[in-house]
C-alpha cells in the first residue's frame, strides 16, 4: 500500500505560543477510512487544516499524492475535498450553483451529470434551486459535503461530520462514505464520539494534547488492547471469594451469584483452565459462563487517562 497523505514531524505552535501539534507523523493509506479520535482541543482540526494547507506548519512536512502541500499547493489541494467543522457557504447562492462554482474553482471542466449525481446522493436534488440561507442546518451540512465532492477529490476530510446532525443525515453520510471508499477515495474523519470511529473506520488514530498516541487497524486495536472479562455464574451464591482462589484477579458479582475474572487477550496464558479446576476443587459449581470484551471506549478512556498528568 502507498501512503496518499504523509505527515512527517509536524509541529504547530500558534501565535501566542500554544503548541497545538507536537511532532506528529502519520501515513494515511489510499482507500482507507481513518478516524482521528480525540477529545475537544486535541488538535484534530489543526491537523486537518495543516494537511489542507489552511494552517501553516511551524515545522515538518506534508505531502498529498506525493505533492508537497506548500511548494506544490495547487496540485496537492486539487486532490482534497474538505468538509469543515463550521458551516461556511455563501448564503444567497443556490445549492446547485454553490456546488458547480466550487468545481470550477478547482479548474475542473463542467460536468452536470456529476453534479446531479452528487446532489442526488445527498438528497439535495429537489432543493437545488433553494438559496443556502433558506436551508435547515442539516441541509446546509449536506451542501458542504456536495461542495467538497464537486471536484471529485481523491482524499476527503470530514471534520466532526456528525456533531449535531440528525440520524437520517448520519446514515446517508455513512452510506456515501462507504461508497466513496469503494471507489478508492481515502476518507479521514475526526470525531470525539468513540462509537462513530468504531462504526465506520478501518483504522483509528487516537490524538490527545497535540500528539498521536497510536494508529491501529480498528479490529486489531480492539483485540490487542482489549481486555476480556469472564463471568462465571455460580449455582450457589457465595459471601466471599474463597481463600484458595485469592491469587486470581477475581471480583464478586451482584449478590455473590457470580465471579468475574479479568484477563488480557494478548497474554500467553489466560489462566482460565487452571481457574476452573481450582474452582471445582473449592467445591463451587458453575451454572453458566460468558465472556465480554472491552469496547473502543474503554481503550480510549484508558489511553487518555494514562496520558493525563
Ligand atoms: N488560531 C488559533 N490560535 C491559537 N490557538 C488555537 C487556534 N486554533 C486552535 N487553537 C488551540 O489549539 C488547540 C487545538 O485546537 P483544535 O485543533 O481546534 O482541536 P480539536 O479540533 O481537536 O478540538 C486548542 O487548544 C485550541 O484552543
Ligand atoms: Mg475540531
Amino acid at each position: 500500500m502507498t501512503a496518499i497523505v504523509s505527515v512527517k514531524n509536524l509541529t504547530k505552535i500558534y501565535e501566542g505560543g500554544f503548541t497545538a501539534l507536537n511532532d506528529v507523523s502519520l501515513d494515511i493509506e489510499q482507500g482507507e477510512i481513518l478516524a482521528l479520535l480525540g477529545p475537544n482541543g486535541a488538535g484534530k482540526t489543526t491537523l486537518i487544516s495543516a494537511i489542507c494547507g489552511l494552517v501553516s506548519p511551524t515545522s515538518g512536512t506534508i505531502t498529498v499524492g506525493g505533492h508537497d502541500i506548500i511548494s506544490e499547493f495547487r496540485a496537492a489541494r486539487s486532490l482534497i475535498g474538505l468538509v469543515p467543522q463550521e458551516i461556511t457557504i455563501e448564503p444567497f447562492e443556490t445549492v446547485i450553483n454553490t456546488t458547480k462554482l466550487s468545481r470550477g474553482l478547482f479548474g475542473m471542466k463542467r460536468d452536470d451529470a456529476h453534479i446531479e449525481e452528487t446532489l442526488r446522493a445527498l438528497s439535495l436534488w429537489d432543493k437545488r434551486k433553494s438559496r443556502n440561507v433558506e436551508l435547515s442546518g442539516g441541509m446546509k451540512r449536506r451542501v458542504l459535503i456536495a461542495k467538497a465532492l464537486s471536484h471529485e477529490p481523491r482524499v476527503l476530510f470530514l471534520d466532526e461530520p456528525t456533531a449535531g446532525v440528525d440520524v437520517e443525515l448520519r446514515r446517508d453520510m455513512w452510506n456515501l462514505v462507504r461508497r466513496l471508499r469503494d471507489d478508492g477515495v481515502t476518507i479521514i474523519l475526526t470525531t470525539h464520539y468513540i462509537e462513530e470511529a468504531e462504526e465506520i473506520a478501518d483504522r483509528v488514530g487516537v490524538i490527545n494534547k497535540g500528539e498521536i498516541l497510536l494508529v491501529e487497524d480498528k479490529t486489531s486495536l480492539m483485540s490487542k488492547l482489549g481486555k476480556k472479562q469472564l463471568t462465571i455464574d455460580l449455582q450457589q451464591p457465595v459471601e466471599a471469594i474463597p481463600q484458595s482462589l485469592s491469587s486470581y484477579p477475581l471480583t464478586l458479582g451482584p449478590e455473590g451469584k457470580s465471579l468475574i475474572y479479568g484477563y488480557d487477550t494478548s497474554a500467553e496464558r489466560t489462566g482460565i483452565t487452571k481457574l476452573l479446576n481450582d474452582l471445582a476443587a473449592a467445591g463451587m459449581t458453575m451454572s453458566d459462563m460468558s465472556t465480554s470484551q472491552s469496547s473502543l471506549e474503554d481503550i480510549f478512556v484508558d489511553l487518555v487517562k494514562e496520558d493525563a498528568p
